[in-house]
């Protein structure tokens, strides 16, 4: 059945892929945001030093004599030093011409009503991070405006930024692990439900079409709740058409048996061999209709019973003792004995009306296919597990017949002139099934069918 379903992809691997592939881009973002936040306060923390050594340089300048003079504090460049050894530059500005540093420092580029600002910018090919403020210094008898910039190479910087990456790409590389750990974790017990439900449904025989009663997750409700719908539809068909066999084998056989009847009353009084032949060839016919009628009810019946069994012990051996005296006017008819060996208390659990037709159907056959005046030997035993066998002294199954034999009004190439419907071993198997065992047919050496029911 399962190759004729058609799969689009899997949805537990759709699930774990959009899951994992989440965590991922999660996982990435967390380290853009976190390396761009932490590479923003490393800034900060460099511009707010490079600021205060601006500061210190404009509040050491002072006017003397109409001109400005900027007693260098120490401490304003040496609270610049890194572990990097980043290299510092600085000019001092009046009124736009430089009065001591670095000249070709780049000029700081004001934004309007600003007197303070921070850039970075390239000098001497290499980034460099640059404060620069200004202050009007009042002499005398003068305003004079000077700026002040103080510029860091960032190797320090970098240097951290570098490590805190190093850091979060190995945090977020674990966030991913855990994530993408969670994801088949939840996949996995997700669709663990669905596999439950499957194998509850699998698990079940061909005709169990109870509706499914076990609780299931809200998502699966409808689906489970449509093959409810479904399997009672189906049951309800089934019953349907089992009940319209039961009724039609009935009212066939009736009539059949009125006919039967009076054909067997004329065929006493009719003494012409044509005319004879002719109503033999109808009883023959009426019999072999009535057969199938009466083999297509138990047939009904069977397949009926076995989705309602009983469950009730049953003895095998007095089961076929009791089937052996009802069959034996029938065996006398053809001087057949039967040879019986039993052990005791051979119990199976079971359905007494199923067993029992089974069973009749084997005994029947042995009947119908043995010679005259011969034996039919039957064993019920418990080794190696509860089973009965029929064994006959008849010609046994043709081998290239023997697997197909059961098989609906399958009849062998041994039948000629035997009434028969070709339900009978059918019928055995369904049984068997039902039971949880199976009909074996064998051959045996020294000639004869032999059949098995093992449970
Ligand atoms: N004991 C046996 N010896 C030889 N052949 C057998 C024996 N039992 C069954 N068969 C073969 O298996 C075939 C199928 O048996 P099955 O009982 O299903 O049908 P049937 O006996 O022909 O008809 P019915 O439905 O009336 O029993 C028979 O037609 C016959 O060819
Ligand atoms: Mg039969």
């Amino acid at each position: 059945m399962t190759d004729v379903v058609r799969v689009s992809g899997s949805l537990r691997n759709r699930l774990a892929v959009t899951l994992v592939g989440g965590a991922a881009i999660l996982a990435i973002l967390l380290f853009i945001i976190v390396r761009s936040y932490a590479a923003q306060i490393a800034q900060q923390g460099q511009d707010q030093i490079i600021g205060a050594s601006v500061s210190s340089i404009l509040d050491a300048a002072v006017v003397r004599d109409g001109a400005v003079e900027v007693d260098f504090p120490y401490a304003s460049l040496s609270m610049l030093g890194t572990e990097r050894d980043d290299r510092v530059f600085y000019a001092i500005y009046q009124d736009d011409a430089v009065i001591s540093g670095y000249e070709n420092l780049p000029r700081p580029q004001w934004q309007s009503g600003e007197n303070r600002t921070f850039e970075t910018v390239v000098f001497d090919g290499v980034p460099i991070r640059m404060a620069s403020a200004t202050r009007t210094l009042i002499g005398a008898n003068v305003r004079i405006q000077i700026a002040v910039s103080v510029g860091q190479t960032q190797d320090a910087l970098s240097g951290t930024l570098n490590q805190i990456s190093q850091n979060v790409a190995l945090f977020g590389i674990g966030f991913f692990a855990l994530a993408a750990l969670i994801a088949f974790w939840a996949t996995a017990t997700t669709f663990d439900q669905l596999q439950t439900l499957t194998t509850a449904i699998a698990r079940r025989g061909p005709k169990d079409l109870r509706p499914v009663a076990r609780p299931i997750p809200a998502e699966l409700a409808p689906l489970v709740s449509s093959l409810n719908s479904l399997m009672g539809r189906l049951n309800q068909s089934l019953l349907q058409s089992e009940n319209f066999m039961t009724e039609a084998a009935h009212r066939v056989r009736t009539p059949l048996a009125t006919v039967r009847s009076h054909a067997e009353t004329t065929l006493q009084r009719v003494e012409k061999p044509e005319n004879r032949q002719a109503l033999r060839a109808m009883v023959r016919a009426i019999d072999e209709s009535s057969r199938a009628a009466g083999q297509l009810l138990d047939h009904a019946m069977i397949a009926f019973r076995a989705d309602n069994m009983e469950q009730q012990d049953i003895n095998l051996g007095d089961l076929v003792q009791e089937l052996l005296m009802q069959l034996t006017p029938i065996a006398e008819m053809k001087d057949i004995a039967f040879e019986m060996a039993q052990e005791p208390d051979v119990i199976m659990v079971g359905d007494p009306i199923l067993m029992q037709n089974a069973v009749r159907n084997l005994i029947d056959n042995a009947l119908k296919y043995a010679p005259a005046e011969s034996t039919i030997s039957i064993s019920v035993s418990h080794s190696p597990s509860p089973n009965v066998e029929i064994c006959d002294q008849g010609q046994g199954f043709a081998p290239d017949e023997i697997g197909d034999l059961a098989k609906r009004f399958k009849r062998g190439a041994n039948v000629a002139g035997i009434v028969g419907s070709g339900l009978g071993l059918t019928i055995v198997e369904d049984v068997a099934h039902a039971h949880g065992g199976k009909l074996t047919l064998t051959n045996r050496r020294q000639g004869g069918a032999c059949a098995t029911l093992s449970f």
